[in-house]
């Protein structure tokens, strides 16, 4: 007998969705498996204003073409975002606003150029009860790119959470030790993991060659980290909840001599996050259900959805390309589905 369950119909926490052509081929991937997805806000023109925003959320409900989804916008930090946007954005239910160090990775030269600049704004998010999502890494091109998360945290987010114990903070993508540890000590830090961590490490960029689809950032760690992720996502804890980083580049320009960074998962995600969690005897159905949907949906404060999905436990073969973006996995098989 085939062996399949329902869960509540999960939450994207961070997703990559873009704007114009690719966010009409991206997005009803998105909206077919998740009841909300929080979309970051790197686009080209970044989104840095609560108008912005709006815009944007009506764009990609327009492009999900589902019922039953909601996308959920964020705000593009710089040194110069106004105090004064962030009630504005709080009381227009954007859920965040995202930090991303100055040329952290895609589409980050519009960001924070020193931590300390944005203390006035941290401390205004922290009044309002607005999370900040972080991009914890550090750009000094000195630190080792393996380095880059552990040294952000021992440097950068100690000392945020020193100045805003009450700040809500969700640490993004995270993928070391150092970080589970950090956000399992503290009271106010959650933290969203992608399934392409849960599954590999950085062999995998190496294997039999450079493998361009497997290039990401933060880049995929040792196997020691990858264990750690894979313990706190599916051990008890509420503080880590699933967010893709599915982020979708044009096949030339990953395929290049200098491919940019991310994973396109959006067509599969669900079924390679259960293929994580399919490592014990018994599948652990309730901690995937809180790590794929309760978990996001209580640091968020959303609405809890009726909608479930359907999850089966049978093979299938990802796509080769959608357009001209390759997913992950492209052409091989999966282990599992989400049964439409
Ligand atoms: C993301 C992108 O392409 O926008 N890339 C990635 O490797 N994850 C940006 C990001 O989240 O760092
Ligand atoms: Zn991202």
């Amino acid at each position: 007998m085939t062996f399949e369950f329902n869960i509540p119909k999960p939450i994207d926490a961070h997703v990559h969705l873009r704007d114009g052509a690719i966010l009409s081929q991206v997005a009803p991937f998105t909206a077919r498996q998740f009841s909300y997805a929080i979309a970051m806000p790197n686009l080209l023109h970044p989104v840095l204003t609560t108008e912005d925003a709006i815009a944007y959320r009506k764009r990609i409900s327009a492009a999900g073409k589902s019922g039953d989804f909601t996308p959920l916008v964020t705000l593009y930090m710089t040194d110069d975002t106004p105090l004064s946007e962030v009630k504005k954005a709080k009381d227009a239910g954007i859920i965040g606003i995202k930090l991303y160090p100055e040329s952290a990775t895609t589409n980050s030269e519009f960001g924070v150029t020193d931590i300390k600049k944005t203390y006035p704004l941290l401390a205004e998010m922290e009044k309002q009860g607005l999370p900040v999502l972080i991009h914890g890494e550090v750009t000094d091109p000195n630190i080792d790119i393996f380095d880059r998360e552990a040294v952000f945290i021992e440097k950068i987010l100690t000392d945020i959470i020193k100045n805003f114990p009450a700040l809500k903070v969700s640490l993004e993508h995270l993928t070391t030790t150092q970080a589970v540890n950090f956000v399992s000590g503290q009271k106010n830090i959650f933290a969203s993991i992608t399934a392409h961590h849960l599954l590999y490490n950085r062999n995998e960029i190496f294997k039999g060659g450079i493998r361009p689809h497997w290039y990401c950032l933060p880049v995929l760690k040792r196997e020691e980290h990858r264990k750690a992720l894979v313990s706190a996502a599916t051990g008890s804890s509420k503080k880590f909840y699933a967010g893709t980083d599915s982020a979708p580049h044009l096949r030339a320009n990953k395929e290049s001599a200098c491919g940019c960074a991310g994973c396109f998962t959006a067509p599969n995600a669900v079924e390679l996050y259960a293929t994580a969690f399919d490592t014990a005897k018994e599948f652990p159905q309730k901690r995937f259900s809180d790590f794929m949907y309760g978990n996001a949906l209580e640091f968020y404060n959303l609405p809890p959805v009726k909608s479930k999905i359907t999850l089966r436990k049978s093979a299938q073969k990802v796509e080769d390309t959608i357009s001209d973006i390759i997913p992950l996995l492209a052409g091989q098989e999966i282990a599992w589905q989400v049964v439409y």
